[in-house]
């Protein structure tokens, strides 16, 4: 519902998307990302970082890439709402600046306004720990666990208005042990999104059905 989803335009080998990839902590998913452009030929190459944390690990992969790399702390202000706003809007102008085309959400821990959402919807993907509509929000693996689930997975889906309800490009299932801490199982998720989602990637850039 909402907005419709604009794709970007068809991302090419010789002309490859610029994507913008948004973290707020370790950044296991951003390597797994950059690992797979630099590994081969690809229809989308990174161009930007962006934490709204400036102690995130993953920050330092910018440098190691030489991709430039920003912090965006979110701005002081009393008004939560006005907050929201403003540090999006600095976001939205730093992306537009860098010619961003395409926004991967990976291990960014906020959620964004609609009115972000809007400007981006078709040009903006999430990575999530569960197999949604399954498991939605913060703590996908404690709920899992928490719900006594034997299986769980990941999800790489469009953004929408909602929370972790957009448009699901894909999917896969990662089995859950009777002695699975959250740690453990969010680590054995991240195994399988790291997989998942690059490949997810190369088709939706180069506006093909998508593999799994
Ligand atoms: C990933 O498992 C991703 O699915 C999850 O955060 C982790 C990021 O790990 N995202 C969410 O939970 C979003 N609600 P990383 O920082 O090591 O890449």
């Amino acid at each position: 519902m909402g907005a419709p989803y604009i794709q970007p335009r068809q991302g090419s080998i010789s002309h490859p998307l610029r994507i913008a990839v948004l973290i707020s902590g370790g950044g296991s998913g951003l390597l797994a990302l950059l690992n797979h452009q630099h590994s081969k030929p690809t229809t989308h190459i990174t161009k930007l970082i962006i934490s709204d944390n400036e102690n995130a690990k993953g920050l330092q992969y910018g440098d190691d890439f030489q991709i430039s790399t920003i912090a965006i702390n979110l701005p002081q202000s009393h008004d939560r709402v006005q907050k929201r706003i403003l540090h999006e809007n600095i976001i939205h102008e730093r992306l537009i600046e860098s010619n961003i085309e395409l926004i991967v959400l990976n291990g960014y821990m906020r959620i964004l306004t609609p009115e972000f959402v809007k400007k981006w919807k078709g040009r903006l993907i999430n990575i999530h720990p569960s197999l949604l509509p399954k498991y939605p929000g913060a703590n996908a693996q404690r709920d899992a666990l928490e719900d006594g689930a034997t299986i769980t997975g990941c999800t790489v889906h469009l953004v929408d208005e909602g929370v972790d309800t957009g448009k699901i490009l894909a999917q896969s299932e990662v089995p859950i042990l009777q002695t699975d801490t959250i740690e453990i199982l969010q680590n054995r998720i991240k195994e399988k999104e790291h997989l998942l989602y690059p490949k997810v990637l190369d088709d939706y850039c180069a506006h093909q059905s998508i593999q799994r």
